[in-house]
């Protein structure tokens, strides 16, 4: 039997090109918000490195100190968290925005997450006015502020929000949601998501209020809200591919945005046969730096080799289901 011949010269490497909010992108991979984001430094990493577009810490009117330490714990299986929205104010990213969006071309998505209503408006005011911002990570799902609760848990307020939102802000709107666990909830959020143009959807934030304890201390891993906090990394990869998939299937119109437990470049994959664009890392590249953009670059490109792919839109959203 003859050999069979792989013919080099048709042969073309796989690409991981993508588009956000109506934006190509070199590659569907970047950060999530929150981490290596906070500084101006760190968003300068994150636009050297092997990133298709980079979203910022999310943000106040003000600067914030936030919560006191330890308040994140690398944990097995992942990650808890209660930071408490440390950040710099929104004129600090506004102003990195602009002056770096003259020297690359890769976008620089501004997160806000005001305290109030009132505070959310102010902030998308504000980016609606910014000049070169390409687009705004609306997180409604913040889960570390004492005694506030996640407008993403509240359908009535999510609704009415965004209704605003869209009225006073001009420029392109993505969600950064809760995780969902329960069908009516997927049908409630999507019923109303699928009423305003978004930008994006993307899925998800940590897992709120988990709890992880020291047993030789007998005691809580975190400082504030004793000891709970947001969970993510791999823990939560089952709930953020579920949520993917939900919102693919009830919103196949919308651009979805995958994030949670992506550690290497299969977990990337299956977020993109849920139905996610664009992939986003938190836990592993605050363990890891942004070398893991290089890394998780590479596994997913060798995964789409084997198979014969040549772009993600070759197998995006087309999970067999048996
Ligand atoms: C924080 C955590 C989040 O999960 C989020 O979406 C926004 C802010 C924080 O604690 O800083």
């Amino acid at each position: 039997m003859a050999d069979v011949q792989i013919n080099k010269e048709a042969f073309v490497s796989p690409v991981l090109n993508s588009s956000l909010a109506k934006i190509s992108l070199e590659s569907c991979l970047m950060n999530a918000s929150g981490v290596h984001c906070t500084q101006e430094s760190e968003l300068q990493d994150l636009i050297e490195a092997k990133t298709g577009a980079v979203v910022s810490k999310s943000c106040t009117l003000e600067y914030r100190a936030g919560n006191p330490e330890p308040r994140y714990v690398t944990i097995p299986y992942g990650s808890i968290n209660s930071m408490g929205l440390p950040n710099n104010g929104i004129r600090y990213y506004l102003d990195f925005i602009d002056g770096n969006q003259k020297n690359t071309a890769k976008p620089i998505i501004l997160s806000i997450a005001g305290l109030t209503r009132k505070e959310n408006i102010e902030l998308l005011k504000t980016a609606s006015s910014a000049q070169s911002l390409h687009a705004i990570e609306f997180n409604l799902s913040c889960p570390n502020i004492p005694g506030k609760p996640q407008t993403g848990y509240d359908f009535e307020e999510s609704k009415s929000i965004l209704e605003e939102a869209f009225s006073i802000c001009s420029k392109p709107i993505g969600v950064k949601l809760p995780p969902y666990f329960d069908m009516a909830h997927f049908e409630a959020m999507a019923a109303i998501l699928d009423q305003f143009p978004l930008a994006y959807i993307c899925c998800v934030n940590s897992i709120g209020n988990g709890m992880w304890i020291d047993s030789a201390e007998e005691s809580t891993v975190i400082k504030p809200k004793s000891g709970f906090g947001g969970i993510g990394g791999l823990f939560i990869k089952p709930t953020a591919l579920a949520n993917v998939r939900m919102f693919h299937k009830l919103l196949p119109h919308f651009n979805l945005v995958g994030c949670g437990g992506v550690q290497n470049g299969e977990d990337a994959f299956q977020h993109i046969l849920c139905g996610a664009s664009v992939v986003q890392i938190g836990t592993t590249l605050w363990e890891e730096g942004t070398a893991c953009f290089d890394r998780i670059s590479q596994e997913l490109i060798d995964i789409m080799t084997k198979k014969g792919y040549s772009t993600i839109e070759d197998f995006r959203g087309k999970l067999r289901e048996i």
